[in-house]
């Protein structure tokens, strides 16, 4: 089964084809990086206009990497939600357009689900239960995934997502956008140590908050002496690997899950991967970084498991941009 996968929901044109489930036979990802490192952050109006001038090119080239033709697709699937509304609507009704056409059953796709799915790419199936923690820009989610593969929200961040910090330290760094990769790089030329940045624990609570850690930068960084900027990338890294990594391992234990996934744009933090594997005592999977950020395979690999949510392609349907700690309770 082939499946044609997209995702614009926020500032990744993507599209790729997935086969059962599992199989990546293309997965084409364009940044809008570029464009909004002059605006420090994303402009959602922009973005949705930049998923709109990419996203035909980007699924041909799904389709040609794929070796694929438009016969060989049994299924379109898109990302519905949660995102930026204008950003949603292009790659969904593109989808739908496709499936349209082509006769093809849709499926709308949970983001955050993606994420987590991620973690059945290319690779052996994780065992369930797990304990699922989604770190991108724009959700810190603690989920538990049952035995069925439905997700559970347990915690998750109060304020600030943690990609979310780590792009406003950037700009308080006057490094660039999307600030994890950049403050990740200088953390690394930190000679001192030794500066240490505070922890929101939050008591035994499964949730998360990152903003008076942004704060604690904002009066490091005024200080006069202010430390290198690379201490300062170094402490607040330590900061949030220690917090994520603790925490999670903690609930996985609590839990009594088989396996912890780690999933979304900022697993691809080299200090997190390597203190989560560190501190938990179940089998982690982490995706490639390449799977971490944002791309469409994790939403073909999504989909895969949700055929039975299929709908014909010309059915009512609305995008879901709500942010996912207002949805999933347990
Ligand atoms: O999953 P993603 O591509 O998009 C969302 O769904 O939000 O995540 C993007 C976020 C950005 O905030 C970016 O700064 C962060 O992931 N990120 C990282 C790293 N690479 C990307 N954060 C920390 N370390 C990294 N290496
Ligand atoms: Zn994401």
């Amino acid at each position: 089964m082939n499946i044609l996968a997209i995702e614009s929901s926020c500032d990744e044109t993507a599209a790729a084809v997935i086969a059962d489930g599992r199989r990546i036979r293309s997965n084409v990802v364009a940044s809008q990086a570029e464009l909004h490192a002059e605006t420090g952050g994303i402009v959602p109006e922009v973005a949705a206009r930049a998923h709109l001038q990419v996203l035909t090119p980007i699924i041909r080239q799904a389709l040609r990497d794929a070796e694929c033709n438009w016969d060989d697709l049994d299924a379109v699937a898109a990302t519905a939600g949660p995102g930026l509304p204008g950003a949603l609507l292009v790659g969904l009704n593109a989808a739908r357009g496709v499936a349209f056409a082509r006769g093809l059953p849709f499926i709308p796709v949970d983001h955050i689900e993606g994420h987590v799915r991620a973690n059945w790419l290319d690779s052996e199936p994780p065992p369930l239960p797990a304990l699922a923690l989604v770190v991108s820009g724009g959700h810190s989610e603690l989920l538990l995934m049952t035995e069925a593969g439905t997700l559970e929200r347990l915690g998750g961040t109060r304020d600030d997502a943690a990609g979310e910090a780590f792009d406003k330290v950037a700009r308080l760094l006057g490094l660039g956008y999307p600030g994890g990769p950049v403050v990740s790089q200088l953390a690394l030329e930190a000679t001192d140590r030794t500066l240490r940045l505070p922890r929101a624990w939050l008591g035994d609570t499964d949730d998360f908050s990152f903003s008076g850690l942004k704060t604690a930068v904002l009066h490091t960084v005024q200080q006069d002496p202010a430390p290198p900027a690379a201490e300062v990338a170094w402490a607040f890294e330590e900061s949030v690997a220690d917090v994520l990594s603790k925490k999670a391992a903690r609930i996985a234990e609590r839990e009594g899950v088989a396996s912890l996934l780690v999933a979304g744009g900022v697993a691809a933090n080299r200090r997190i991967r390597e203190l989560v594997r560190q501190r938990s005592r179940v089998p982690v999977f982490i995706p490639p970084p390449e799977l971490c950020t944002d791309n469409a395979a994790m939403i073909g690999a999504a989909a895969a498991v949700h055929t039975d949510q299929a709908i014909r392609p010309e059915a009512p349907i609305d995008i879901d941009p709500t942010p996912y700690r207002s949805k999933v309770r347990r």
